[in-house]
């Protein structure tokens, strides 16, 4: 196999994020506005990767040393078939990990088939409890109940611990943050704080609504001591928290206040077959006829590509050299 490419800051390629879709059912403010992206923003079906298509790149990433794996969106479960898939995508030598990130909605009457295909881990977006600020979070388009009938089939279905990522913004959903620790206590679930982010273009970001992670932690700390524990494996992005009395775990991931681009071993791959070698690239590399030239070939000029990376975005941001324009966030996934 092909030599394992570092990148021109001396990071490996590891993860994968793949989106499946670019469509969604949820208009969530911070990623894709309803006002800025209507129902008929000209969604591309014809455009998508085939699951052949996909399963190569796949491969073809596989072969430099990527084994976690993780499908995104827009929301996966609209792409059709998507148990088939997995199934697939399961059984490419070198994966250790598959997971994905869902806003659950739709994970009802999912979830059963998609364990059984092989899908390991599940992370589940969730930005509040309260039904009425649920539904205005999702653009109008959401029920939380849907996304509690998820949880509980997911459960139902055998997967282990599911991640919860709860994007915080001042003066929206702060208020929300000792509600949903509550929830989450002693669940055998992990939910994680994300600091609100300048990603895409459309999401009319305002510093102002970040609310760091520290003053998270201490809130969280005050009204149920926390201990920090060591990182899962280099490069993870959130900060694991255990609560003292043993209701479990709770995590913090802090992109604007502390960027972790150093150990930055994810590409981004949209549903149309770009790479993103960062969550705020302006633009993508087309992969679609390296594909069709076969996984090897595929894998030799994915080697390349990787090997000229140099992103560093979040330890740039505010800075001249930071670049203004980004993908949008419902391409990438996250
Ligand atoms: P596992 O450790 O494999 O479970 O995944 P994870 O913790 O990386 O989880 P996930 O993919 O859900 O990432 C959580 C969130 O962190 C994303 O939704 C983003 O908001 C943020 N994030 C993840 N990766 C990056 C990254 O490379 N750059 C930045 N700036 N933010 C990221
Ligand atoms: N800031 C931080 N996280 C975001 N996500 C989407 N938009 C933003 C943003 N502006 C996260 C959501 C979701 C994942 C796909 O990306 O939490 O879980
Ligand atoms: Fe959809 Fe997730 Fe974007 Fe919300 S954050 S609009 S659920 S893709
Ligand atoms: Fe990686 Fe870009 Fe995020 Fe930095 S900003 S951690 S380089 S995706």
């Amino acid at each position: 196999p092909p030599q394992a490419p570092l990148d021109r800051l001396g990071r490996p390629l590891h993860d994968l994020r793949l989106s499946v879709i670019e469509a969604c059912n949820f208009r969530c403010g911070y990623c894709m506005p309803a006002d800025r992206v209507p129902d008929d923003y000209g969604f591309d079906q014809a455009g998508r990767l085939s699951f052949d298509e996909i399963e190569t790149l796949v491969r073809g990433f596989a072969r430099l040393g990527m084994h976690k794996l993780r499908l995104t969106g827009g929301e996966p479960l609209l792409r059709k078939g998507l148990p088939a898939l997995v199934e697939r995508l399961a059984k490419v030598p070198g994966i250790t990990d598959l997971a994905m990130t869902t806003n659950a909605s739709l994970l009802a009457r999912h979830a059963q088939a998609l364990r059984d295909a092989g899908l390991q881990r599940l992370t589940i977006s969730l930005d509040a409890l309260d039904p009425a600020l649920f539904r205005s979070l999702s653009g109008g388009r959401g029920e939380i109940d849907d996304v509690l009938a998820g949880i509980a089939a997911a459960e139902r279905a055998g997967f282990p611990a599911i991640k919860f990522n709860c994007v915080v913004q001042r003066g929206v959903n702060d208020h929300e943050v000792e509600r949903m620790a509550a929830h989450f206590r002693g669940s055998g679930h992990v939910l994680r704080f994300i600091e609100y982010m300048d990603v895409g273009t459309c999401n009319g970001w305002d510093r102002a609504r970040v609310v760091p992670s520290r003053e998270l932690h201490a809130r969280i700390d005050a009204r149920w001591p926390l201990r920090a524990l060591d990182a899962n494996y280099r490069g993870e992005v959130a900060e694991r928290h255990a609560f003292i009395d043993g209701a479990g775990e709770i995590g913090f991931i802090s992109s604007v206040t502390a960027p972790f681009c150093g150990d930055c071993q994810r590409a981004r791959v949209s549903a149309d077959g770009s790479l993103y070698t960062c969550l705020f690239s302006g633009s993508g590399q087309p992969m679609r006829s390296w594909i069709g030239e076969g996984e090897a070939a595929f894998s030799a000029r994915l080697a390349d590509l990787w090997s000229r990376r140099a992103d560093r975005y979040s330890e740039l941001r505010g800075s001249v050299r930071a670049p203004r324009k980004h993908v949008e966030m419902f391409l990438v996934g996250g």
